[in-house]
């Protein structure tokens, strides 16, 4: 096979999730580069008269996906859905994520687990045996950020790992807002050895809205390489 940039790996595994949609789906549409290029690949097929209609998970997407003219509805007017099909920062060989990098993950998760089928598509680079060199993304009301922040860390120590808080910034040095309006915060916590037991940890603090650990959600995670494509877990 040629040389792969990621971008084409990307683009590749878009392409195989796209193979899963048939026609009069309700779809969640996930965020970021990956996302995005299934979202242009799902926008060739609608010109060509696919119907499908389509819950964004970010105002990233919504945008894009209405530049492509593919029909878009809202999580309460569709609140079933029948796939959704997003990309991951990591993901580990239990299919547990880490997401949110696009600081979208609240949405995506609430997409993703009203979705019968979360399918993730990656480059092979978000393969990983421990999550947790990615920064774990953690979405944080604004009121109490120093007090959330010390629950957060708190929270990865009682899980058996410890790092940095910090809160994200736009290239600007303005602190990043999310769609919801909230602030996020990354966890430098090099590797994470309990994920469940960290998901539920930070469930229970006030201050969280939502994490970015994704476990038990997706079904299947679609990876293109280097050496072509890669299916973990059931497809359907
Ligand atoms: C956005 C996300 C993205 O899916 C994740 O950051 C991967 O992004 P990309 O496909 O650009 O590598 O969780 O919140």
């Amino acid at each position: 096979m040629p040389e792969l940039s990621p971008d084409d790996a990307k683009r590749l595994a878009a392409g195989k999730a796209l193979e899963l949609v048939i026609p009069g789906m309700r779809l969640g549409l996930g965020t970021g580069t990956t996302a995005a290029h299934f979202v242009a690949l799902l926008g060739e097929r609608v010109a060509k008269g696919l119907d499908v209609i389509c819950v964004p998970s970010s105002e990233r997407t919504r945008t894009l996906a209405s530049l492509y003219s593919i029909p878009l509805t809202s999580i309460d007017a569709s609140p079933e859905l029948d796939l959704t099909v997003d990309g991951a920062d990591e993901f580990d060989p239990n299919l547990r994520l880490i997401k949110g990098g696009g600081g979208a993950l609240l949405r995506e998760k609430i997409v993703a687990m009203a979705s019968k089928r979360m399918i993730v598509i990656t480059d092979s680079s978000k393969s990983v045996a421990v999550l947790g060199k990615f920064p774990l993304p953690v979405e944080v009301n604004v009121f109490g950020l120093e007090v959330t922040k010390r629950m957060i860390l708190a929270a990865a120590r009682a899980s058996g790992c410890d790092g940095e808080i910090r809160l994200r910034k736009t290239p600007g040095g303005q602190a990043f807002v999310s769609d919801n309006g909230h602030y996020i915060v990354d966890c430098f916590l090099g590797a994470i050895a309990d994920p469940d037991r960290l998901a539920d940890r930070l469930a229970a603090i006030p201050g969280v809205v939502e994490h970015g650990l994704f476990i038990g959600i997706a079904k299947a995670v679609i990876s293109a390489g280097p050496a072509g494509i890669e299916i973990f877990g059931q497809l359907d």
